[in-house]
């Protein structure tokens, strides 16, 4: 050992070698703004999901089903004509069967690439915004056990392809009236379009799935379908951030719009 390795010492904002500004930093605006919106965002939403999932009620209000509980894996499910219900689980699951597909897009979310950012800035100040230094005395990245796992990303990505093309496939059953008549639409096709429209923008945005489509290639000018694709990711990986949270958003409102049919708030508004 020469005693130069980098080490967890040496690695802080404070530590020797870098330079010795005394203020946390020489920010005038108002930096925190968004570090503090973005955790109050994250916070809201982690809130209402956790009820919806846990609540194992008014998930389904033909045609719909909250996107929250699709596909149905457990027997517990209620029936839904025609919906994803595969009760892959058996009758020994007795809790809410969201908690059995959450997993997949929460799985998606938390390792994404965008939200990592948000809630290590939000949450742990890590650093809290650029140009700021952050509280903590060392800094390993994520090159250690936890966050290590965070490159599981790329095998989340392909778990979300199936569970998008589920939510597509709700979307399809969402052109049917309440007694399950085809070639119908109401204001909740309308949510449930828009939603998955948004789900698929967010998904096919992420940076795995740009790397998936266009990455390790020499010669673009040899693989013109995949420079294609890569290309057409790129235009949706800029938009990545506003895809995360406008998808975000149309999922819970989605899920909240099927919550108030279901408990009979007010009767879906039909056009034909
Ligand atoms: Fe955000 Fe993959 S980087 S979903």
């Amino acid at each position: 050992a020469t005693g130069t390795e980098p080490s967890e010492r040496s690695t802080g904002v404070r530590s020797p070698g870098r330079a010795s500004v005394a203020a946390r930093h020489l920010r005038t605006d108002r930096w925190w703004l968004a570090p503090a919106a973005t955790a109050a965002g994250l916070l809201a939403f982690v809130a209402y999901s956790t009820w919806r999932a846990f609540a194992n009620a008014h998930y389904y209000a033909a045609p719909y089903v909250s996107p929250f509980y699709s596909p149905c894996l457990a027997e517990n499910c209620v029936p839904m004509r025609g919906g994803p219900n595969w009760a892959l689980f058996g009758s020994w699951w007795g809790l809410s069967p969201a908690l059995l597909i959450l997993v997949f897009p929460l799985g998606f979310r938390l390792t994404c690439y965008y939200y990592r950012k948000a809630y290590y800035r939000g949450f742990w100040a890590s650093p809290p915004a650029c140009a700021v230094a952050e509280p903590h005395r060392a800094y390993s990245g994520e090159t250690r056990f936890p966050l290590i796992l965070q490159n599981v990303h790329r095998y989340f990505f392909y778990l979300a392809l199936p569970v998008a093309g589920v939510l597509t496939y709700d979307t399809a059953l969402a052109f049917r009236d309440a007694s399950y008549a085809w070639g119908h639409a109401g204001l909740g096709t309308v949510v449930f379009l828009v939603n998955i429209v948004l789900i698929w923008a967010y998904t096919l945005s992420c940076h795995s799935c740009r790397h998936v489509v266009g990455g390790r290639l020499r010669h673009f000018s040899k693989h013109p379908v995949r420079y294609r694709l890569w290309t057409w990711a790129g235009h949706l990986n800029r938009r990545h951030m506003l895809l995360a949270w406008a998808s975000l958003i149309s999922v819970a409102l989605c899920d909240l719009y099927v919550y108030l049919l279901a408990t009979g708030a007010f009767d879906d508004p039909r056009f034909f």
